[in-house]
């Protein structure tokens, strides 16, 4: 682990912007941590080892910029081949022949309750595991069209940027402006909020409602459906919002007034769904190692 709290010190130098932004991985840790039973909290005090669970959420992105974590790059979306705004769709078989989000998050809960992983390994698995559930509920990041939009030029308050990126970054510093600008203290703030409120946890994504009424038992032997669902119900937002009449209807048009306007109420459901599904995985996953604990 001394490895991984030297690429901590590294990292603060590289800045990544290609990844769901910092605010957003905060809060949903921050969010997630309101619903950890007694059996979790203890359970992510040690695999955090000290770091703030917050931190803790933005490592994987910070990572993949260092030599070692390159590798990872892939892990933090999925390049769904759909054709929006006609149809959304994610296809494993087609959309994720390798090491992608899809995958990577079943095998990081598969290290988690593994009784060959060490705890180093562990750590690791659970900061991947906080981070990567936060990347799946930003629509661009399970959409290959644009390579996920960052391709896709736009403004934000007359500042050239991309589709990606304002979904990313801007639209939620924006939507978070009104908690201050300490990012930590917002994203607190934001949770707070967002814990007050209640959403249906249902996916919208077509079929795969069983897997997702709440309360409902996490089944830790079969990660990959429910990953989909999940996967399903962003990309759907897609079609239904981010690119709903087209690319041509967003390329170079400022992005800043209507556009976040309508982005807003999505993006306040797509985080509280992280953060409580995260603390739905994080649950069980406690949960069963204080059934059988696995020592150190
Ligand atoms: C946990 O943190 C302590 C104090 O920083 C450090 O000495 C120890 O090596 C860490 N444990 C692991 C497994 O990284
Ligand atoms: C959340 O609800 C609690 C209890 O009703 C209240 O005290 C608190 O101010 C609320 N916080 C926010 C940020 O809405
Ligand atoms: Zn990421």
């Amino acid at each position: 682990m001394s490895t991984m709290r030297a690429l901590f010190i590294l990292s603060t130098l590289a800045s990544s912007v290609f990844c769901w932004g910092n605010l957003g991985h905060r809060t949903v840790a921050l969010l997630a941590e309101q619903d950890f039973t007694e059996e979790a909290q203890a359970f992510a005090k040690q695999l955090l080892n000290g770091t703030d669970i917050d931190t803790a959420a933005i490592w994987a992105d910070k990572y993949k910029d260092t030599p070692d974590g390159r590798p990872t790059g892939s892990w933090h979306f999925v390049n769904a081949n759909d054709t929006p705004p006609l149809a959304c769709d994610v296809v494993p078989r087609r959309d994720c022949a390798q090491s992608c989000i899809l995958n990577v998050i079943p095998n990081m809960a598969r290290l988690l309750r593994s009784l060959d992983t060490t705890l180093p390994e562990k750590m690791e698995a659970f900061n991947f595991l906080i981070h990567l559930v936060g990347d799946l509920h930003m629509p661009l990041h399970v959409e290959g069209l644009a390579r996920g939009g960052n391709d896709i030029h736009v403004t934000f308050a007359a500042e050239p940027t991309t589709l990606h990126i304002i979904w990313d970054v801007h639209i939620l510093q924006k939507r978070a402006a009104e908690y201050g600008t300490d990012e930590r203290a917002a994203a607190k703030r934001w949770a707070q909020e967002l814990h007050n409120r209640s959403y249906d946890l249902t996916s919208r994504a077509a079929g795969l409602q069983h897997y997702l009424s709440d309360p409902h038992p996490v089944d830790l032997a079969q990660p990959e459906e429910e990953i989909l669902a999940w996967a399903q119900e962003s990309n759907s937002w897609v079609c239904r919002y981010v690119l709903k009449d087209g690319q041509t209807s967003v390329s170079g048009r400022e992005l800043s007034g209507g556009y976040y306007e309508g982005a807003v109420p999505i993006v306040d459901e797509l985080i509280w769904k992280a953060g409580k599904r995260l603390a739905s995985w994080i649950n069980a996953l406690a949960a069963e190692q204080s059934r059988s604990p696995v020592g150190p």
